[in-house]
């Protein structure tokens, strides 16, 4: 049994390993420790207090995947409902779907019993009014929702030197099955209604007990467009071990064109319970918690340099992200 995390989960990570360790499912696991990120306000990239989209409106996107059987489900764009990861797992159990979106998620979210809540602390609101200032003025600002031009502010806006985050949790149960998790608010003053990677099965998340499991948080388009969390498991299934595998499918993003490039990151472990973390960014870390361990223990992710490139600035390198 282990929980392997990025470093931001690790305020939910003891209450995950306390459930497996009394045998509670991988999915138990991953929704519990993906609920307390979600509900901790001073994460600002993920549930409750995350970063909001151009209009100062929070939109989240969450979505989970059991090994087993391949099963999944996941929202996007979902306002007012803070607990993405437990609605996302509704959509698998109770909807023949896999995701729902906006206000259709938001409606599941009501029929299944949640309870809508503000997500905009000010924090984040004033976060989001002074990351926007050096571009809009106070004018702008208050009217920012008349706009019809948002699409020329989104390219500065999603500036990857200032934005980031999402919480990523894969669990191991004692049956030996895997599940995998993601949250998050996405890129904070996003586009509205942009949609990342992290709901998304294939690109932000993949388990296959057969063959390993995997998530990422960072630049979502590019996750989105290599299919990454797939590409990683699919390089074990094609016999690549995990090193290798994760090496391989971060390697796969410099043959993304584009002018948007930035940073990505990702963890994954194998069938045989190897784990691993990659990132672009030198220093990062994720997080490993097997259930002989006290507590989680931070391990260092291997480096992989990818170009960065962000509108004109083709030097642009991101900052870390957890
Ligand atoms: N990786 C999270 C996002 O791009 O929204």
């Amino acid at each position: 049994m282990f929980l392997v995390a990025s470093t931001n989960a690790a305020i939910g990570l003891t209450q995950a390993m306390t459930l497996l360790r009394d045998g509670a499912s991988a999915i138990d696991a991953v929704e519990v420790a993906i609920r307390a990120v979600e509900a901790n306000a001073d994460d600002h990239s993920v549930g409750v207090g995350g970063y909001p989209n151009l209009l100062g409106e929070v939109e989240l996107d969450a979505g989970l995947m059991q090994g087993h059987d391949l099963t999944s489900g996941s929202v996007a764009a979902l306002k007012q409902y803070p607990q993405a990861i437990s609605i996302a797992r509704k959509v698998m159990e109770r909807l023949p779907h896999v995701l729902l979106v906006g206000t259709g998620a938001a409606r599941f979210a009501a029929e299944m019993g949640f309870e809508p809540s503000n997500l905009l602390t000010e924090p984040a609101r004033e976060a989001w009014t002074k990351g926007l200032q050096p571009e809009m003025s106070v004018e702008d600002l208050e009217h920012i929702q008349e706009r019809h031009d948002l699409w020329r502010w989104v390219e500065i806006a999603t500036d990857p030197e200032r934005t980031g985050g999402t919480t990523n949790v894969i669990a191991r149960d004692i049956d030996g099955h895997l599940c995998v998790g993601v949250s998050t608010s996405g890129w904070a003053w996003k586009y509205p209604g942009r949609v990342g990677d992290s709901p998304l099965v294939g690109a932000g998340f993949y388990a296959d007990d057969r063959y390993g499991a995997a998530a990422c948080t960072g630049a979502g388009e590019m996750a989105i467009r290599a299919a990454t969390a797939h590409s990683i498991v699919m390089y074990m299934k094609m016999g690549l071990p995990l090193m290798e595998a994760g090496t391989r499918a971060m390697a796969d993003l410099n043959d993304l064109g584009g002018r948007y490039l930035a940073g990505m990151n990702f963890i994954a472990v194998d069938s045989h319970g190897n784990h691993a973390g990659f990132s672009t960014y030198e220093g990062a870390e994720y997080l490993y918690f097997e259930a002989s361990m006290e507590e989680p223990v931070e391990v260092p992710r291997t480096h992989v340099p990818v170009k960065a490139r962000w509108g004109s600035n083709v030097s642009c390198v991101g900052e870390r992200v957890s």
